[in-house]
């Protein structure tokens, strides 16, 4: 849940974007729905309640995995509304013009285009499907990162803990991973136009996510911050180390006088019409 001030309430931010998109894509009672990367069903779930009994609506991941937690998701919340199903958002098999709109919270797009440079890397099979299975007139709708302050935070101190604690080359700590699809709005805007997307609007918001002691902040990063493990090889006895050389003074900055940790996810929220 996000309050007026744009806090998360909570540590679930990826429900909160979910219902965040849901809110700004002005969904109707008996809508057809699709939502790409449904995840574990973030915006799926929140979709399907508003659309109700007489709308439809269906989330595709390419993970059985997450398929398999929407379903469960979907059981658990009595929705007879929804399904899901394996398929790869480059490939969708839906036949042309079948929904009112195709909703999608965090897929990525940096594998199509170079969001730093502003240039494509190759076709965008995926933007084309999402036009090409939209009704005429219908809605799509994006979020993305343009920003995660805590993965930020923990990149810098990851690069800071390879030059002055360990042999690791000054290449190597430059090559830490930024571990998140870092789009920019100018790039979102570019992707939708191109492809022949309409009344194109593209807007960021940040959100605050408070952690309320260092711990707390250090648990969400060793269950979430892929790049902690990568850099320091999944030894448990470095990720000590570094928590031990390098908190709570690494993240003092985001401190408030309350002792809890303030970091800011940016978000783009992108939407076009066909
Ligand atoms: C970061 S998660 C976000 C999940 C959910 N949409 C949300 O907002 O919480 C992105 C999801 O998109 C899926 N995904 C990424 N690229 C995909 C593609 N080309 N086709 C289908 N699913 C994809 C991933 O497997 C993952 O489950």
């Amino acid at each position: 849940m996000i309050n007026e001030e744009n806090e998360i309430i909570g540590l679930d931010f990826w429900s909160a974007f979910g219902e965040k998109l849901v809110q700004y894509m002005n969904l109707t009672p008996g809508a057809r729905i699709l939502d790409i990367g449904t995840g574990g069903g973030a915006c799926l779930i929140p979709a399907a309640r508003i659309i109700g009994a007489s709308g439809y609506i269906i989330g595709i991941d390419r993970w059985e995995n997450q398929v398999a937690k929407t379903l469960e998701n979907i059981k658990s919340n009595l929705l007879t509304n929804a399904m899901a199903e394996i398929m790869d958002a480059n490939d969708l098999t839906y036949d042309n013009n079948t929904f009112d709109s195709v909703i999608s919270g965090f897929i990525g797009f940096g594998d199509v285009f170079d969001f730093q440079n502003h240039k494509y890397r190759k076709e965008n099979d995926k933007m084309k499907h999402i036009l090409r299975v939209l009704k005429p007139d219908g809605k799509t709708g994006f979020s993305t990162w343009q920003s995660q302050g805590e993965l930020d935070c923990l990149r810098k101190l990851l690069q800071d803990y390879l030059a002055k604690y360990t042999t690791k080359s000054k290449e190597d700590s430059n090559n830490v991973p930024i571990s998140y699809s870092k789009e920019t709005k100018e790039g979102f805007e570019k992707i939708l136009q191109d492809v022949g997307f309409n009344n194109v609007k593209v807007f960021s918001e940040d959100f605050i996510l408070k952690y309320e002691s260092v711990d707390e902040w250090f648990n969400m990063i060793k269950r979430s911050g892929w790049i902690l493990h990568h850099t320091l090889d999944k030894d448990e006895k470095k990720i000590l180390d570094f928590k031990d050389k390098m908190l709570p003074h690494g993240i003092s900055s985001y401190k408030q006088k309350d002792g809890s940790y303030y970091f800011t996810k940016s978000v783009i929220f992108a939407f076009g019409t066909k």
